[in-house]
């Protein structure tokens, strides 16, 4: 089941338009393709503003297209690898459009940056971890915002991403910092303080990320289903699974019948029991991490009675993480897939 809706999710996200760009196609494949996450207008939402003229106006046409191209790994900006270059030029166009009369970035914007990483790295401890985290792995979570703290009303984004790094010129992020991007919370460090010298040792150390890439630690791709056979009844083992959970902290929300709603009561399938179970805490977390997580909420253990036995089975949480490519969620994950492991064995014993 959960496959299907993953996949169904992808190929929204992947749903890309015809092999060709009409000169007024712009619009439409930005509105098949990024309006949902950025907005009609590029006011923002679930991504970052995409029209505000401090934006358009500090990145210039290759940051736009490598961006678009390749995305931002592990956060939720997709790579789109099945545009051709005149879509991803006709989406550029359509964005330039929002702020016409905007040029954009003369190259090269600045002088050459030439600054020193190990300077740069307490400044950037200081002035800029808060929002893009100590290592720049940006707000937390994959830049769903969703989970953004409500005084920050745009995600910040990674800048020890691979997409970002490769996309960004020193220049681009030079003038970032030197004029801010007015309308965000990211403001200009000229007017927090800092001097010329003081950005461009930032820049070095931003850049410095690029020698050291994220290395995405994902669970081996195992089984889609946990399963362990219980040598009790099919009653007793529901009941061995609530006192398990029970004994996790978890409540349980309801037992019911597998094929409940889906079959007229008689014909169910009665030897087919899901246990649904929750604890709002670890809810709470998966998702502030990630929306998407909701969709295997609660916890459910179904039993099913069969003539070689009675099995208990779980969608296995570290497979899922696969599909997330989310590091942090990772971790949730494992930690779900092991109270799972935990309260089967238990129910088992
Ligand atoms: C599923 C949601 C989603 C879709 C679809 C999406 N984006 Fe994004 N985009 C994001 C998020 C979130 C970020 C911020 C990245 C981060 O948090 O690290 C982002 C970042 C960007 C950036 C960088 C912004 C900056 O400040 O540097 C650009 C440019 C961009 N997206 C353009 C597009 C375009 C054009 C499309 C369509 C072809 C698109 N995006 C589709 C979510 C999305
Ligand atoms: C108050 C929170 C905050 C602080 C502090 C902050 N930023 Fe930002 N930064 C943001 C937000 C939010 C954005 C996204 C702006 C947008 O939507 O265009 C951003 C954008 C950026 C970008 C553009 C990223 C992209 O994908 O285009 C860079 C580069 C950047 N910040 C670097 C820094 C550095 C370096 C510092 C420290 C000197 C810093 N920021 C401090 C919140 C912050």
């Amino acid at each position: 089941m959960f496959k299907a809706v993953a996949a169904g999710f992808f190929l929204t996200l992947l749903g890309s338009g015809t092999l060709w760009a009409a000169p007024d196609e712009g619009a439409r494949l930005y509105e098949l393709n990024c309006s949902a996450c950025h907005g009609i207008n590029g006011s923002g939402g679930v991504g970052v503003p995409l029209a505000l003229p401090a934006f358009l106006h500090a990145v210039d046409d290759a940051f736009l297209s490598t961006t678009i191209r390749e995305g931002r790994p592990g956060r939720i900006m997709p790579a789109h690898p099945s545009l051709s270059d005149e879509q991803v030029q006709a989406i550029i166009t359509h964005l330039r459009g929002w702020v016409a009369d905007i040029p954009p970035p003369p190259s090269p914007a600045y002088a050459p940056v030439e600054g020193d990483a190990a300077r740069g790295k307490l400044l950037y401890g200081g002035y800029c971890a808060s929002c893009h985290g100590e290592n720049g792995e940006g707000g937390h979570g994959t830049g769903v915002t969703f989970s953004r703290p409500r005084e920050l009303p745009i995600m910040p984004p990674a800048l020890n991403n691979a997409g970002f790094l490769k996309a960004a010129s020193d220049a681009m992020i030079k003038r970032t910092l030197m004029e801010g991007r007015v309308g965000t919370p990211m403001r200009s460090f000229l007017t927090l303080g800092l001097n010329e010298q003081n950005i461009d040792d930032i820049v070095t150390y931003v850049r410095s990320f690029e020698q050291t890439p994220i290395r995405w630690h994902f669970a081996e791709v195992e089984e889609p289903v946990m399963m362990l056979d219980s040598d009790y009844s099919l009653e007793e083992t529901v009941e061995n699974i609530k006192r398990a959970a029970l004994g996790k902290n978890f409540r349980i929300i309801r037992v019911q019948n597998l094929e409940d709603g889906f079959f007229p009561e008689a014909e169910q399938n009665k030897k087919q029991v899901v246990v649904y179970f929750c604890n709002f805490n670890f809810i709470n977390q998966a998702l502030n991490l990630d929306p998407r997580i909701g969709l295997f909420m609660p916890c459910r253990i179904t039993v099913v009675e069969e003539p070689d036995g009675v099995h208990m089975m779980a969608i296995n949480p570290r497979y899922l993480s696969r599909v997330y490519n989310n590091a942090e969620l990772d971790q949730a994950c494992t930690q779900m897939f092991n109270i799972y492991a935990e309260i089967m064995e238990e129910a088992s014993l």
